[in-house]
């Protein structure tokens, strides 16, 4: 079967058909069509994919390396630090967590919040695929906004304004915000509060707004000024014309461009119902800007 590429009537986002990615075969030919959907449309779905871990490693690799994740009970196994469960339930007991387990709550909310992965970090990742192996009858999909276009419909006068300031993203400020306790120093001290352009360019030469639940405020403003700018970008940029919500069906793979998209986990019965996900995130190579 021939790859096809449909783009999304939103205007961003397209469903790539025709590949299999645990197929043998599969090669730079196929991966270069996938390469350059996903540079044009940012966010890519892939339905009927039946691939083991090793698998989505490896697929993900072709992007470049990937990111290792902290904590080894939320990792996909004992010896895979590169997928990381989004998921509530717990891998060695394969029961639903507990709701207000610390832990799982800094991950349920987090997720929920409009964020860009890892912004909190120097570097932020590049993208992440996302890969669902049990998902709920209803409720849990996954929305996107799209912050090149987003940036790009914002007034001149706006434009104008914000093009040369830094924004300062922190973790800790994040959990202080959803009201969990800090972690301890020695983990806060591997992710300092970082601080990047509010407006990055892409290595196409687009430039997309960079913001979500990490920014906590901006270089040399005051505070309360800098709350209300982040929170009326977020709400412009998350209005209906710049997002795509995914409902998930078991063994769809979704990869977006963390450098351009904004993305957040729709609400669904945490403590009742099954929803596990897989993800690997392709580490960044930073803003071009
Ligand atoms: C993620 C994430 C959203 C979801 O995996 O980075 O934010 O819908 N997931 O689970
Ligand atoms: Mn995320």
């Amino acid at each position: 079967m021939p790859v096809t590429v449909h783009p999304f009537a939103i205007g961003f986002g397209a469903e790539i058909r025709g590949l299999e990615l645990s197929d043998p075969v599969f090669d730079g030919d196929s991966f270069e069509i996938w390469r350059k959907a996903w540079e044009t449309h940012r966010v890519l779905v892939l339905h009927d994919q039946f691939f083991t871990d090793r698998q989505h490693i490896a697929f993900s690799e072709w992007f470049g390396p990937l990111e290792e994740f902290p904590d080894p009970k939320d990792w996909a196994a004992d010896d895979l630090p590169n997928i990381l469960r989004v998921s509530n339930v717990d891998r060695r007991t394969d029961t639903i967590k507990d709701v207000d387990e610390p832990g799982h709550k800094s991950f349920t909310l987090g997720t929920s919040d409009w964020h860009t992965d890892s912004s909190y970090l120097k570097v932020p990742c590049k993208g992440s695929l996302l890969y669902s192996r049990e998902v709920p009858a209803s409720g849990g999909d996954t929305m996107f906004a799209n912050m090149e276009a987003a940036y790009a419909a914002l007034p001149d006068k706006r434009k104008a304004d914000i093009a040369h300031l830094e924004v300062v993203h922190d973790f800790h400020w994040t959990r202080r915000r959803f009201g969990l306790p800090p972690r301890s120093p020695e983990v806060q001290a591997k992710t300092p509060a970082v601080t990047h352009p509010l407006v990055w360019t892409l290595p196409t030469g687009a430039k997309a707004l960079l913001i979500g639940s990490h920014a906590c405020t901006i270089v040399g403003m005051e505070e309360g000024v800098a709350r209300k700018l982040l929170d009326e970008l977020t709400e412009w940029a998350t209005q209906p014309q710049f997002t795509y919500r995914h409902s998930w069906r078991v063994g769809d793979l979704v990869m977006w461009d963390n450098r351009c998209t904004m993305h957040r986990a729709m609400p669904y019965e945490l403590a009742n119902v099954r929803r596990v996900l897989q993800r690997t995130t392709v580490v960044g190579d930073g803003p071009v800007a």
